[in-house]
């Protein structure tokens, strides 16, 4: 696989690089989209002064105008403060039309940044720069840019597809492990809702680096930032993780029909969120024990093998997940929850559910008892 994917939309056509050492070619890459104008580089507060300010310095020494603001790092950044932030600095810095935004960081960097790009001036252009795994895989790419709103998340936002996403997997090497791991579920995820081979080289990476040999410190077994080949295999793999987005945003840009598959293990993930608050668990986190559940329906319903739920279990503890619901959880506020999720169409929520590694069914006659019985 080139490194280069392209998604290709009603809208637009955007290339997607993954590559170790990508940032590098992003001076060289920016004049080849014709993006000309002046730069602004949003950055999480995390890595201002590891990827942000190099990234600054050697766009200007490539002649570019290049300007950087640090948005401070969580999920509390993604709301109109630091929103009106950016617009403060981009508009008091005179940004114009043809400028672009760089979004330095992780999901909420570049949901933030991205729909500063989306609104400021009616629209400027955005280049993604994801730097953690799950906004490699899937924040970045696919063009969903948004805010957070008190009464629930991302409920203010604008589609705005990037002029290019560029991953630099080297920028992983300083994730925090448990990032990592949550980054992790969703490559698995879209293993199991599109491409066996994915899954199977990642079992494989598992099976060379010893299944359980989990060290304090390492994301997941084998673990060693420093090991450029394991970068190579890593960056391989990612690439193939974020090509399943690619493919899938490209047959479905706002969310009519197959863009739900992405959503496997998020029903019964994105309640436990709710519930928890956002903070203790990680989106990641509450994936893969969401992704537990819905293949245990799957089995309960016909759907595959329960050998299913077993491989998928292995892989998800062999990259250091648990599928455990937290203590105290009230079954029956999981249950009430998911019918509030953003795919309930017509008060039915729509699972995606697996068949076999690789390929995935929309099923909204899941019965609440069946649903009880795998969280329970
Ligand atoms: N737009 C979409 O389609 C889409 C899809 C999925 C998720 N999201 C959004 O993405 C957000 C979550 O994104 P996330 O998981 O990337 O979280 P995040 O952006 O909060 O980043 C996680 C942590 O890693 C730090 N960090 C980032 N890059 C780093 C690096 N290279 N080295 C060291 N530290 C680094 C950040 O400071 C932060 O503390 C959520 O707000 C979610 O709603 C959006
Ligand atoms: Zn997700």
């Amino acid at each position: 696989m080139s490194a280069t994917l392209t998604v290709t939309t009603s809208t637009a056509t955007y290339p997607v690089i993954v590559a170790a050492g990508a940032l590098a070619s992003l001076p060289e890459r920016l004049a080849g989209l014709g993006l000309h104008g002046a730069l602004w580089i949003a950055c999480d507060g995390a890595i201002a002064s590891t990827y942000g300010e190099p990234l600054a310095a050697a766009l200007r020494a490539a002649g570019r105008t290049a300007h950087l603001h640090v948005v401070p790092s969580g999920e509390a950044s993604k709301g109109p403060e630091q929103l009106w932030r950016l617009y403060d600095w981009m508009i008091g810095g005179g940004v114009e039309r043809r400028d672009a935004v760089l979004a330095l960081g992780g999901g909420v960097l570049g949901d933030l940044a991205g729909y500063a790009a989306a609104s400021v001036l009616r629209g400027v252009a955005i280049v993604q720069v994801p730097t953690t795994l799950l906004a490699m895989v899937d924040s970045a790419v696919g063009g969903k840019t948004g805010i957070n709103h008190p009464l629930g998340k991302n409920l203010v936002g604008a589609f705005h597809p990037p002029h290019l996403v560029l991953a630099d997997t080297a920028t992983l090497a300083t994730l925090p492990p448990r990032e990592l791991r949550a980054g992790m579920a969703e490559v698995i995820k879209h293993g199991v809702i599109r491409d066996a081979g994915l899954f199977v080289e990642l079992e494989a990476l598992a099976a060379e680096r010893g299944w359980d040999d989990h060290r304090e410190g390492q994301p997941f077994p084998g673990w060693n930032a420093a090991d450029a080949a394991l970068t190579e295999r890593l960056t391989a793999i990612i690439r193939r993780a974020v090509a399943v987005k690619v493919v899938v945003v490209s047959s479905d840009e706002f969310e009519r029909g197959e863009r739900i598959t992405l959503n496997y293990g998020h029903t019964i993930g994105h309640a436990v969120e709710a519930l928890m608050g956002y903070g203790p668990l990680l989106h990641g986190e509450a994936v893969a024990l969401g992704m537990h559940a819905a293949a245990r329906i799957a089995v309960a319903m016909g759907l595959c093998d329960a050998s299913l739920v077993a491989r998928q279990l292995r892989l998800l503890t062999a990259y250091g997940l648990s599928v455990a619901l937290p203590p105290g959880l009230d079954p029956e506020a999981i249950l009430a929850t998911t019918l509030r999720d953003k795919k309930v169409q017509a008060g039915r929520v729509r699972w995606v559910l697996p068949t076999a590694i690789g390929s995935v069914v929309v099923r909204d006659d899941v019965p609440e008892e069946l649903v009880r019985s795998v969280i329970m």
